[in-house]
């Protein structure tokens, strides 16, 4: 039912990324051993077997969901997409008693609406099971057991069960947050992106909530980031090996290694130490990661060279009062105490980000959410 191309890879699969990281996603796919990957717009394809699709859960950083394709099919009419639907042996992935709940995406000008293209997708699904059973699986939107998602392009629809359940950005580690966290996945993302090997000394002096350090620390640890999660969504799928998983959750704590990076992060607000401190101590690394109360401008040098990654405020969601001036005083502290390293930059505001005055060895275009933001590598010499 799935577009295989090979006997040997049972199952076709999307991961979906956000914009920018789609690359760094198709090496790590390569990474767990994914084949006939494909890149595109915020989303990798590739294909591979159950195992595949465990590890995919377990191990890659920069995925927000794994999408298992189940079947896709030509519809022109409301008519074609139920019958279509209709024919899915539903049976063989849920049961009777068991919930369900359909996202649909549309970009065809033959079905517009997509919350009628849900709608029509589960009726044909609750229609089957009531035919041959006499009874209906419910819909549950917030914690369903099953996810399905249709996504319907031109006269082309695509029909995929949700193998993630909640986003992978929900590592598990997070306790709580500061005013404008970057998500875990964008993080680990500008991390990958960097060129960071894993063993230079890494250094976040805005560090909020502690994503950046803590998923460096991932990193550098091998520590999958699947390991701190509860649950995933195809737990509680009809096919879901307990053997098979557990053999990918000890390869998972098998490969784990201790920290020996040094990992540095500081920030001027008491807040976010607290903040950062509760999430390293969840995520097992507060002995590990330095932390400490600083502003940028007075923290001493860490170590004569490593990797700076920092994210400070935009003026958006983080108010500054003089944000051109703001980073201008970054630029040339950077100059002037950081020679030897390497330092990466993410910003939403243009204008300020060229007051930081340094000229960009590297730039990639990101988003934090909605706000589209320059991400720029300076090499200091
Ligand atoms: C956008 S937030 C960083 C969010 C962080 N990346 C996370 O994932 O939670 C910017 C941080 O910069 C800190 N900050 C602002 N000015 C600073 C300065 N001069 N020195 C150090 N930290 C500063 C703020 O306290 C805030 O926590």
């Amino acid at each position: 039912m799935s577009r295989n191309s090979t006997n040997t890879n049972p199952f076709f699969f999307i991961a979906k990324t956000f914009q920018g990281l789609e690359e760094v996603l198709a090496h790590e796919i390569q990474g767990i051993g994914g084949s006939n990957i494909r890149i595109l717009k915020r989303a990798v394809s590739f294909e591979g077997d159950k195992s595949t699709m465990y590890k995919a859960n377990m191990f890659l950083r920069t995925a927000v969901r794994v999408l298992r394709s189940i079947k896709d099919f030509e519809a022109f009419n409301e008519r074609q997409l139920y019958e279509q639907v209709y024919q899915i042996p539903w049976e063989n992935f849920m049961e009777i008693g068991q919930t369900f709940t359909v996202d649909a995406v549309t970009g065809s000008h033959l079905f517009k609406n997509s919350h009628f293209v849900a709608l029509k997708t589960k009726d044909a699904l609750v229609d089957r099971f009531r035919k041959r059973e006499g009874k209906r699986p419910s819909v549950d939107l917030q914690k369903p057991d099953l996810r399905i998602h249709i996504n319907i392009q031109g006269n082309m629809a695509r029909l995929y069960l949700d193998s993630s359940g909640n986003s992978l950005h929900l590592r598990g580690y997070r306790k709580a947050m500061t005013k404008a966290p970057l998500s875990e996945i964008l993080a680990a993302g500008m991390i990958l992106l960097s060129g960071w090997d894993g063993k230079t000394p890494f250094f976040d002096p805005m560090c909020g909530s502690g994503t950046l350090p803590i998923e460096a620390s991932l990193i550098a640890s091998n520590t999958a980031p699947g390991l701190f999660r509860k649950s995933f969504g195809f737990f509680s799928w009809i096919d879901f090996e307990e053997k098979l998983w557990q053999k990918i959750v000890d390869q998972a704590l098998e490969q784990e290694t201790e920290l020996t990076t040094p990992i540095y992060a500081s920030d001027i607000s008491p807040l976010s130490i607290k903040i950062s401190t509760e999430n390293m101590k969840s995520a097992g690394f507060e002995d590990d990661i330095k932390l400490e109360k600083i502003s940028f401008q007075k923290a001493p040098l860490p170590c004569d060279s490593g990797f700076l990654i920092m994210n400070p405020p935009y003026d958006q969601r983080l108010f500054h009062q003089n944000i051109q001036g703001f980073y201008k005083e970054i630029g040339d502290h950077l100059k002037q105490t950081y020679k030897g390293w390497t330092a990466w930059i993410i910003s939403s505001n243009m204008e300020a980000m060229k007051r930081v005055g340094l000229k960009p060895s590297k730039r990639v275009q990101l988003f934090n959410g909605p706000l589209q933001c320059k991400y720029q590598g300076y090499e200091l010499y």
